[in-house]
């Protein structure tokens, strides 16, 4: 089918099925623009509280749609791909996490977003690229336990006074950037801003500019006077914001910043996805309810 059919019969699907599609700044730009909403993952989380529409059709990862679930009880959540995961998310079980908590009791726990619910359900509450700081300053704790993403804990750490306990988790693809790859790009584009993600290593976010989520990277090139930027994340934020600011040159840092999993969806896999009403994300109750105080906690703070 061509693209334009294959959109055709995604508008007809979300009228019969009084659906919503949601996707991830880092999604397929051809998946982007037949969504009703892209954005970063506390943009996503709070949007999908917003919603009125009976199904949500969610186009980006496992952890994602499970937070639309946790949110959104009364709705059916659909995950485009069934495959679409975060590595990052599976770094850490409920198991390890339960021992942590035994091994530093008087920790609060605070919880990146990529993490499955059942360790949300474990955790004090969630945070996400965009509200790290916030969220652990918004706590009495002195200790923080901070899962799973080491990069972001080490960020926020550099940030607050807080002791920040960190777990070993990463992110495969924004661990491929490295130092040499900002030196080499400044280099060659001298009068460049460089914008990386949290999830990069603390010494390439040392090395950048700005280390931003990536709808504030979006809106930072917006507003900035900057002519070249210089990219450290997923290369799925160009589309975006080639459409928002043409007027500006963007770069890769490196061809190595793609993730397998933000690109398994395509527009066939959500026309399949939506005719078969495949994919519920289905969460046990217990856990839901526990994971969505996490949750909530947060979307309370900012
Ligand atoms: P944000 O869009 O919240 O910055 O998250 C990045 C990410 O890695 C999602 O998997
Ligand atoms: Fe997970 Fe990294 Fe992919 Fe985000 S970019 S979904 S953190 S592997």
């Amino acid at each position: 089918m061509e693209g334009i059919e294959l959109r055709d019969k995604i508008d007809k699907l979300k009228k019969s099925l009084n659906a919503v599609i949601v996707a991830h700044n880092y999604q397929r730009p051809e998946v982007q623009d037949i969504a009703d909403f892209v954005g970063d993952s506390l943009e996503l989380a709070r949007r999908c509280t917003q919603v009125d529409a009976e199904v949500i059709v969610f186009c980006g990862v496992h952890f994602m749609a499970e937070s639309a679930a946790i949110l959104n009880p009364e709705r059916t959540v659909l995950l485009s791909e069934a495959d679409a995961g975060c590595p990052m998310a599976d770094m850490i079980s409920a198991e390890d996490l339960r021992e942590w908590k035994e091994r530093y009791p008087n920790a609060a726990v605070v919880c990146y977003v990529n993490s499955t619910a059942a360790v949300k359900a474990q955790s004090d509450i969630c945070c996400t690229s965009a509200n790290g700081l916030e969220v652990v300053e918004s706590l009495s704790h002195d200790e923080i336990i901070f899962v799973p993403d080491q990069h972001l804990g080490h960020y926020i750490a550099t940030k607050t006074d807080k002791r920040m306990i960190l777990y070993p988790g990463f992110c495969p693809p924004h661990q491929r950037l490295v130092p040499r790859h900002i030196k080499l790009g400044k280099e060659l584009h001298p009068d460049a801003v460089v914008l990386v993600h949290p999830e990069c290593s603390s010494e390439v976010i040392a090395l950048a500019d700005r280390a931003l989520s990536t709808s504030q990277t979006i809106r930072y090139v917006k507003e900035s006077d900057a002519k070249i930027i210089l990219i450290g994340t997923e290369e799925g934020i160009l589309h975006r914001m080639r459409r928002e600011s043409p007027e500006k040159t963007f770069h890769l840092l490196t061809t190595g910043l793609l993730c397998p999993d933000m690109k398994r969806t395509s527009l066939e896999s959500v026309v399949r996805t939506m005719e078969q009403r495949r994919n519920v994300v289905k969460v046990p109750e217990d856990v839901r309810v526990a994971a969505k105080l996490a949750l909530d906690r947060m979307l309370a703070v900012i």
